[in-house]
């Protein structure tokens, strides 16, 4: 028997590690090379990066069947929680070419449909050519991210401009493994949500686009149903309506 939880996690993870390999006829060679890869992968600082492109995703999908909210997706590497509080609904971002503006029009309810007020929304995503504040082009971290309270109905309004498909870094180990596998290391134009109220579970999640580009192929797997968008169009916008539904919180059983 298991002393406790912890005990039975590690060995129920190494477990279904062993059988993966069993199942493969992986021999102690390659069993070894891929230790050796993970070495590899913390040296270059890419544990997050290799975990969010390969498992995350797996989590978030068992996790929400669990749950009776609206669907949620991976949060990815570049959630920051220090950032503006936006009063005046628009997003702080920088003039460029070829940017589109796109305004994201959203209800937060709870399970049973009620507007939940006061919620905070954490909003963020890429610039028009695929760069995140804080971690790329030693962009400011105001821009391209904001926090928004939900008024008396669990609405709020937030003008942007639409994201562009990203490549994750593709020049170590984790881009290397995906190139050997045959695939590519893209994901489609997306843009993340957070949303937080005490009471209910965190609710992190993205909008993906209906017809763009790397949608069906997203290399982190992060697309899940229920988050393709058709964008409706409005004075010149794009109009993204995306609804949350929050759940309860929840608890771990002992
Ligand atoms: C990665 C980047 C993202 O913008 C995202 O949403 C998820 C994952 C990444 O680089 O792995
Ligand atoms: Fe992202």
């Amino acid at each position: 028997m298991y002393n406790n939880r912890l005990e039975k996690i590690v060995d129920d993870l190494a477990n279904a590690i062993a059988s993966a390999l069993a199942e493969n006829n992986v021999t102690r060679e390659e069993y070894r090379e891929g230790v050796m890869y993970l070495m590899k992968v913390a040296e270059a600082k890419e544990t997050v990066l290799l975990y969010d492109v390969f498992v995350e995703n797996l989590v978030i999908k068992n996790q929400d069947r669990r749950y009776a909210n609206s669907p949620q997706a991976i949060q990815g590497p570049y959630f920051v929680e220090e950032v503006p509080v936006i009063t005046d609904g628009k997003l702080k971002t920088l003039p460029q070419d070829n940017e589109v503006p796109l305004l994201i029009r959203s209800q937060v309810t709870d399970e049973t449909g009620a507007p939940v007020e006061g919620a905070t929304v954490f909003v963020w995503h890429s610039t028009p050519t695929g760069k995140y504040s804080k971690f790329h082009d030693e962009m400011p971290t105001e821009y391209y991210r904001g926090q928004v309270k939900t008024d008396a109905n669990g609405r709020f309004e937030l003008e942007t401009t639409m994201p562009s498909p990203y490549s994750i870094p593709n020049k170590g180990p984790t881009g290397a493994l995906l190139l050997a596998m045959g695939r590519h290391t893209m994901r489609p134009a997306h843009v993340h949500f957070k949303v937080r109220k005490d009471g209910f579970r965190d609710h992190t999640t993205q909008a993906y686009f209906q017809g763009g580009e790397w949608t069906d192929s997203d290399c982190a797997g992060g697309i899940v149903d229920g988050l393709i968008f058709a964008t409706g169009e409005e004075a010149g916008k794009k109009v993204l309506e995306i609804d949350f539904k929050l759940d309860k919180r929840f608890t771990l059983a002992a």
